[in-house]
């Protein structure tokens, strides 16, 4: 429990280990808000390429989120936004933001700016929040703190089923070497790299199916006193 007595369950982890799934069996199951973190990046990311921006030039990249308007909205305990008074919808899992989206994150003005905004998404109530430094930095306080993993091949095997055929993925090694790619790049940037928060449990779901890792958080949770 946060001081504001808001309850934020933390879920942490790399692309494709489950985390959405699980986030928000654990929200429905609790009657918290889900909050997807990674789609604020993504938001940002998508309306740079949008503009014509280059995600690598870092100034382009600042003075976009210095003039843009990003508004969080709270819709059937679902947490998104809108930016300039548009939500981007489906847009934000193309894979030119796909491919873009590890830039606008490794920005340390652009975590700023999300990790303010992520914080005061509690106002509309208690949280399960999925992302990379939901337990290390946005909420550290969070006494409920998971780390979810899975091997590499499963994952770019999960990934793979979820994606359409206008994803541009050829095959589940090319979504290998873009989870791959991204993971690195996720683990070893400067501000915020992926990291297992103190006090996290790790999961390792690789043989388990989301339901079986919410069903396993959520009995923690209980065994923990949250009225789950
Ligand atoms: O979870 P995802 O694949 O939608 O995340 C998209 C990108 O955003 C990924 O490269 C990591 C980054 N991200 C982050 O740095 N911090 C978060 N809390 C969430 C996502």
């Amino acid at each position: 429990m946060l001081n504001n007595e808001v309850i934020v369950v933390a879920i942490d982890g790399p692309s494709a280990s489950g985390k959405s799934t699980v986030a928000h069996l654990v929200a429905d199951r609790l009657g918290f808000n889900y909050v997807d973190s990674g789609s604020f990046y993504r938001g940002i990311t998508w309306k740079a390429l949008r503009e014509g921006l280059d995600t690598a030039d870092q100034e382009q990249v600042i003075a976009l989120i210095n003039r843009m308007d990003m508004q969080c909205i709270c819709r059937e305990r679902v947490v998104t936004f809108t930016i300039d008074g548009e939500e981007p919808g489906d847009q934000i899992r193309s894979q030119p933001v796909q491919e873009h989206v590890s830039d606008i994150a490794a920005v340390s003005e652009v975590r700023t700016f999300l990790v303010g905004m992520l914080r005061d998404t509690a106002r509309f109530g208690h949280l399960a929040m999925e992302g990379r430094d939901i337990g290390t930095v946005v909420f550290p306080d969070s006494m409920y703190k998971y780390y979810l993993d899975a091997d590499p091949e499963e994952r770019a095997r999960r990934r793979f089923n979820e994606l359409t055929a206008e994803s541009g993925y050829e095959d589940v090694n090319a979504v290998l070497d873009s989870l791959t790619r991204r993971d690195r790049k996720d683990t070893t940037r400067k501000a915020a790299p992926l990291q297992i928060a103190l006090g996290a449990e790790v999961i390792d779901s690789t043989s388990m199916t989301a339901e079986d890792v919410a069903e396993h958080i959520i009995a923690r949770l209980k065994s923990a006193g949250l009225p789950a």
